[in-house]
């Protein structure tokens, strides 16, 4: 055999093998978000790790991230736009920095009654006008999911507006959430999740505000002796992935991850709530934070002080946006 044809022969195989191997090779989608996996976020980022994997038969491998273990709040943001991670589940509330302050609606104190007018609005026209905001931003929005409605924490009662006066609460990059905490005369501090923490322990804040999910999983109740069910907010999540990989992939493959995306939502979403009573009941079997119920006096207080927040934000969050979700929810300021 000529020398010449052994090397092309041998060359032809390793080319045809490598090229197999490429074939084979899984599309990897890094999944990366910031809560503990026992959270209605973190189970619904496996769920669909699950589903993507089955039903593309092992084409696409999906790596979920939990806990800020890749990116944390601050970095992630930069991290999809640059496709260092294809998928991520910021909380609306986190948004602003990205110049999309519409999400801020979200944020706006006591907009929402229930999960039902929750809904309206992600899976309205509102919720479609929002993800095509991102779209000259390099990211595509796949799905809302719900993780529960906030409750206030401290280190001292807080039943009234007057209790925060002074208090050093944590909020995400939302300038509605500071606008939300200076109404009850507090100091708002903007932090990662992942240091909330460290920060509630070493007193750097006094307080914050979270569904029970994340106040539990995050084990804050070892270092906050209250909290306040005032449920003046929601914490919502926006699914999000680089526009540019999700356009890039083979048609069937997006498909398939719609759909997959599109059960793993039902799922997250009908767990969210009995993730939060559940997380609530843990918090109180600890015997470490005390749980208050506010009454209705109490309630109507802690609105009043913070409704007018609404106004305030008209031009930030947009007057368009806010009116339509009051024509959604029926919240009358
Ligand atoms: C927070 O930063 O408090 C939340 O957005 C965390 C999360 O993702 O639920």
């Amino acid at each position: 055999m000529r020398f010449d044809f052994v090397v092309a022969a041998v060359a032809a195989s390793v080319l045809s093998f490598a090229g197999v191997t490429a074939a084979q090779q899984p599309i990897v989608i890094k999944f990366s978000h910031v809560v503990a996996i026992d959270t209605p976020k973190g189970k619904g980022a496996d769920y669909f790790k699950k589903l993507a994997e089955e039903r593309t038969k092992g084409r696409v491998k999906v790596e979920v991230y939990p806990n800020s273990s890749l990116f944390k709040d601050g970095e992630e943001m930069e991290a999809l736009q640059l496709g260092s991670v294809q998928i991520l589940a910021p909380s609306v509330a986190k948004f602003g920095p990205l110049g999309v302050r519409e999400f801020e609606v979200f944020d706006l104190p006591y907009i929402f009654d229930s999960f039902e007018e929750l809904h309206k609005v992600t899976e309205g026209p509102v919720g479609k006008k929002l993800f095509q905001k991102l779209e000259s931003k390099g990211i595509t929005g796949l799905a809302f999911w719900d993780n529960g409605f906030k409750e206030m924490s401290a280190n001292k009662p807080i039943r009234m507006p007057a209790d925060y006066k002074g208090l050093k609460m944590r909020i995400q990059s939302s300038k509605v959430l500071g606008d939300e905490m200076k109404a009850l005369g507090a100091i708002p501090q903007v932090m990662a999740f992942s240091e909330v923490y460290q920060a509630l322990q070493t007193g750097v804040v006094d307080g914050t505000e979270n569904p029970p999910s994340n106040f539990y999983t995050q084990k804050m109740h070892e270092v906050q002796k209250y909290l306040a069910l005032t449920d003046h907010g929601v914490i919502e999540y926006a699914v999000i992935v680089n526009k540019k990989f999700w356009d890039g992939l083979p048609p069937d493959i997006r498909t398939t991850l719609e759909a997959a995306m599109k059960d793993a939502t039902k799922y997250a979403n009908d767990i969210a709530k009995k993730e939060n009573d559940d997380a609530l009941a843990a918090v109180k079997a600890s015997g470490k934070t005390e749980i208050l119920t506010l009454t209705p006096a109490e309630k109507a207080a802690m609105k009043k002080a913070l409704v007018p927040v609404h106004k305030e934000n008209e031009s930030r969050v947009g007057k368009d946006t806010i009116a339509e979700v009051y024509k959604e929810t029926g919240f009358k300021p």
